[in-house]
This record gives C-alpha cells, structure tokens and sequence, in this order.
C-alpha cells in the first residue's frame, strides 16, 4: 500500500441542486461514490471533502443576514444532512467511510483558523477508513460562528498531509476564460491575470475565483499542485484516484 495522501472535493454543485433548497442529487451521489469504490483497491489513502451546495450556501446566507446562532445551527443540521447522504451512499457500496464535522474539530480566533483534526485524521486513516469533511460554520473564539468552506479544508488537508495528488470536482470542466474555453494550467503568477467570476447560485464561500486562489496559494506556499476538473461527469473521480492521464481540467500548479 502506498502512503501517499490523495485530496478529493466533490463540489456542492455536484452533489446537490444550488438552485433548490436541501435538494442533493442522489444518483449522482452514488455514481460518485462508486467509481470510489473501483478505484479504491489502486488508491487506499483518501482524504474526501465535499462542499455543502444548496444543503449551506442558503442557510449560511441566512445567519450572515441575521448573527442568530438558530441560524448557524440550522447551517450545521442542513450540511451534516447532505455529508449523512454522502457517507451512507459510500457505505453502501462498501467503502469504509466517517463523518467528520468541522464545527466539532475545527476552532478559529479572530478569523485565523486552527485545526484540531489532524490526529483524528490520522488515526481514521490508518484504521483504513475514508474520513469525509465538509463545508460547515465554526465557532470563531472572538467572533462567534464563521463559515468553512469545503475548499479551505481541502487545502488544510492538503498541506497537514502533505497531499500527493489533490482534486477539486465541481459542475464545470475546469476553470473558464472570458471565451468560456477552459484554461488548461494557471500558475500563482498568472492568477491576477484571469478574470474569473464567483457562482451562479447564492455562495458565501466565493465560488470558483476564491477556489483558485485557495490553490493557488497551496501551490507558491507548499509546492501542491492540483486539478479541477468536472465531477459532474462521469468517470472523472475513477481517473483522478487512478492517475489517469486523460483527466481533463485545469491544473494548478
Ligand atoms: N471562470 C470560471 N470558470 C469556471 N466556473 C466559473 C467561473 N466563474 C464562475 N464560475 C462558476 O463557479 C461555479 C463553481 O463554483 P461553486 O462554488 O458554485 O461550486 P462548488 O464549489 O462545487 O460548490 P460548493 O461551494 O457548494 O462546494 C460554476 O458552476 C460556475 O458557474
Ligand atoms: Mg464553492
């Protein structure tokens, strides 16, 4: 078995409809969690992220609207919601697989965030089990709840792990250029060059542009390159987690 830490986000726009309220894809979700499945005998260290799509870009909206701590409650119910839907989908189709809920693990002060999860990490990967985060709201010891995208995780992940190979899937090929043809690899440098929008749908985690400048900063900070590509369709998961050189997408790097 090889060591190596491999990082996979399925976006919120895979998984869920961000235009529908609490509506998850299910055959999606399954699709998904199969190639996971078939490509698991090649790859045994995964670290799954998925975003919280319409299951938390509403709700959170919601509680920045408000302060209420109801709301950021109702934040944490509605994405641990989607993460059970995830988890038990993997399950089924017998992989080995844990919720991890940031709120429970992950603390910030004044916006800096810091991770108590890594031991849990560990020790959830060595006992060859998939653990499965997700985007969720965090107590900040100064400022009450905050939002954590299902990206920044990714990017703790990866840099705690040091990742061999990090994947972002998300509803588009990659990362699209005013022509809408996608933008095959994207240096830090190059990053202010590129103009790229947020989403489409409410997002409070700002969309594709902060994707890109969560990874790229992975990449000039930790020298972690990675790819987004489009989990929307399918066999692009089986590809990523079985090093398949025909992804395609962008590559961050
Ligand atoms: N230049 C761009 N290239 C690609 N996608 C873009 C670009 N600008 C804006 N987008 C939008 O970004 C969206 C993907 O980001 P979004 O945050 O909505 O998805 P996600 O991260 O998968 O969801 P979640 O945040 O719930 O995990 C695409 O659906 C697309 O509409
Ligand atoms: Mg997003």
């Amino acid at each position: 078995m090889n060591d190596e830490v491999y990082v996979l986000k399925i976006g919120g726009s895979v998984l869920t409809e961000k235009g529908k309220e609490r509506t998850a894809r299910k055959g999606v979700i399954k699709r998904i969690s199969k190639e996971i499945a078939l490509a698991l005998t090649a790859r045994k260290n995964l670290i799954m992220v998925h975003g919280a799509g319409s299951y938390g870009h509403p709700q959170a909206k919601i509680y920045q609207e408000t302060g209420k701590v109801e709301d950021a409650l109702v934040t944490h119910e509605s994405a641990k919601e989607l993460n059970r839907l995830v988890v038990s989908s993997m399950m089924e189709l017998g992989l080995k697989a844990v919720p991890i809920h940031p709120l429970s693990g992950v603390v910030s002060k004044g916006g800096r965030i810091r991770y108590k999860i890594k031991e849990q990490l560990q020790l959830v990967l060595k006992a060859g089990i998939i653990p499965v985060l997700h985007g969720d709201i965090i107590l900040d010891e100064k400022e009450g709840f905050r939002i954590l995208s299902g990206d920044q995780l990714v990017v703790y992940a990866a840099r705690e792990f040091k990742a061999g190979k990090v994947g972002v899937g998300s509803d588009v090929d990659g990362v699209l250029s005013d022509t809408g043809e996608v933008i095959r690899k994207i240096t830090p440098v190059e990053m202010d060059t590129i103009s790229i929008k947020g989403s489409e749908h409410v997002d409070v985690t700002g969309g594709m542009k902060e994707k890109v400048y969560l990874l790229t900063k992975l990449v000039s900070e930790n020298n972690i390159p990675s790819i987004l590509f489009n989990a929307s369709k399918e066999s692009n998961v089986y590809k990523f987690l079985t090093d398949d050189r025909d992804l395609f997408g962008t590559v961050i790097l």
